[in-house]
């Protein structure tokens, strides 16, 4: 187990670059199971559930090639059709291959994924999908099993108790490109990664319209094709650079982004006293005074992301006043107000809403990362608090941040990874 070590207390500056977006990965390696042939992604990052998502493929029977940012995926004519616990309980998106299983070979067999470090996250929306596209599901020996001959084409409305959902959107979809008729998905999530996985797909063929908004139509067609495919810059690290930037109260450019993807962090940001400067695939974020406290409920797309909720916490804690953040999405995401609280933060906890009262300044201490975001944000505290400080558990971090360590050092942070040996 790694961990990384931090002295901290120095502004960032200089220009650094946004790998592709993990979460749009995921989908696209899983979309490419859908036409026999061979794909190819670029833009890839090299993160652990990129590297967990490969696996799985192979393990379905597909060719996998990855390197300098390209995965070449060769997808057979037969592929087993089972996802395993072993692999789904260390990620969820492993859910994608259902939907392209079932639309393609009529059958899928997906591990449930059980619990997770931030709610409970089920998967009846994924299942409500399928059924209403003709599949029969039954849940046996904690798998799901769904079959149908053919798909065929329904009116879906995928609102769950939560508001929309970003992965059985993209599932159903998936799914709906090789049904017989038109799907209509309703209550559809409109992230970037839903419009950009429908890029792809239309490039293999599909008919899809509506990706990015709350209506999606399918028309199915009876096959689709190999294709090439650039994976979108991800936004939720070009949001945790920015907050790594303000923190430290830096300037920095960051390149290769999609200002349109991260609009409503730019918004609380600028609220929060941040000057920001938008261009064609690049930001520039400011920050050399304290900053002002914000108030804001996460929300879906377009909305502040769920997924910058704690690094917006971990930047909050060094505000000029009190902020208060609310979670809406997911019931336990909070794990990292107490390693916030270790680094002289002050927030306390009322039901689902932090309320983060603004110190000087934070002092380094050993903290404990979560989950992915938890981590980030921890790490983002410790580039601003004084002295070292220490993040361990970092194999959350690396599940979705490519070259973290070093990306945030060419920017002037002091920041090493060490490798922890496991306790005996
Ligand atoms: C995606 O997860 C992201 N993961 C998450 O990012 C992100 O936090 C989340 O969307 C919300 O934006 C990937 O893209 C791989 P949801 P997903 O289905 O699709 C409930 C990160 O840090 N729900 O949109 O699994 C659910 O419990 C990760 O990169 C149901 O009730 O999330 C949640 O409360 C963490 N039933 C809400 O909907 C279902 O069948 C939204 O979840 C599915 C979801």
């Amino acid at each position: 187990m790694d961990k990384f070590v931090i002295d901290g207390g120095r502004e960032l500056t200089g220009t650094v670059r946004v790998s592709g977006a993990k979460n749009a990965a995921l989908p696209a390696l899983a979309a490419c199971l859908l036409a026999p042939g061979r794909s190819v992604l670029s833009n890839v990052p090299n993160v652990m559930d990129v590297r967990t998502m490969r696996r799985l493929l192979l393990r379905l029977g597909a060719g996998v090639v990855s390197g300098d940012g390209r995965m070449t995926l060769d997808v057979p004519a037969a592929l087993k059709c089972e996802a395993e616990y072993e692999i789904v309980k260390q990620m969820r998106a492993s859910y994608y291959v259902l939907g392209p299983l079932l639309a393609r070979f009529g059958r899928a067999r997906v591990s449930l994924p059980g619990g997770c470090a931030i709610g409970a996250r089920p998967v009846d929306l994924h299942l409500r999908g399928m059924e209403a596209l003709g599949a029969r599901v039954t849940i046996v020996h904690g798998y799901v099993q769904a079959e149908a001959r053919q798909l065929r084409g329904a009116r879906v409305n995928l609102a769950g108790p939560h508001g929309v959902s970003v992965g059985a959107t993209i599932n159903v979809m998936m799914a709906a490109t090789l049904a017989r008729g038109a799907t209509v998905i309703e209550s559809a999530a409109m992230e970037p990664e839903v419009a950009a996985t429908a890029e792809l797909l239309a490039a293999m063929g599909a008919r899809i319209e509506g990706a990015g908004t709350p209506v999606i139509s399918v028309e199915g067609v009876d096959g689709l094709r190999p294709a090439e495919h650039r994976l979108v810059p991800d936004r939720i690290e070009t949001g945790s650079l920015m907050a790594a930037v303000a923190i430290t109260r830096g300037c920095v450019t960051i390149e290769d982004c999609r200002p349109d993807h991260v609009g409503a962090v730019i918004d609380v940001l600028r609220r929060a006293g941040v000057k920001i400067a938008a261009g064609d695939g690049m930001i520039t974020v400011e920050a050399r005074r304290r900053l002002r406290p914000v108030e804001i409920a996460v929300a879906p797309y377009p909305g502040f992301p769920t997924d910058m909720q704690a690094q917006l916490l971990a930047l909050m804690t060094v505000s000029g006043g009190i902020a208060a953040v609310t979670e809406t999405i997911f019931e336990n995401r909070f794990m990292h107000v107490p390693e916030l609280n270790r680094l002289g933060a002050d927030i306390r906890l009322e039901g689902n809403t932090a309320i983060v009262r603004g110190v000087p300044a934070l002092t380094g201490a050993p903290v404990m990362g979560s989950d992915l975001r938890a981590a980030a944000a921890l790490v983002i505290a410790g580039l601003a608090a004084q002295g070292r400080t220490e993040v361990s558990r970092i194999y959350h971090l690396d599940r979705g941040y490519e070259n973290w360590e070093r990306k945030l050092r060419k920017l002037g942070a002091r920041i090493r990874r060490v490798h922890q040996p496991m306790p005996a």
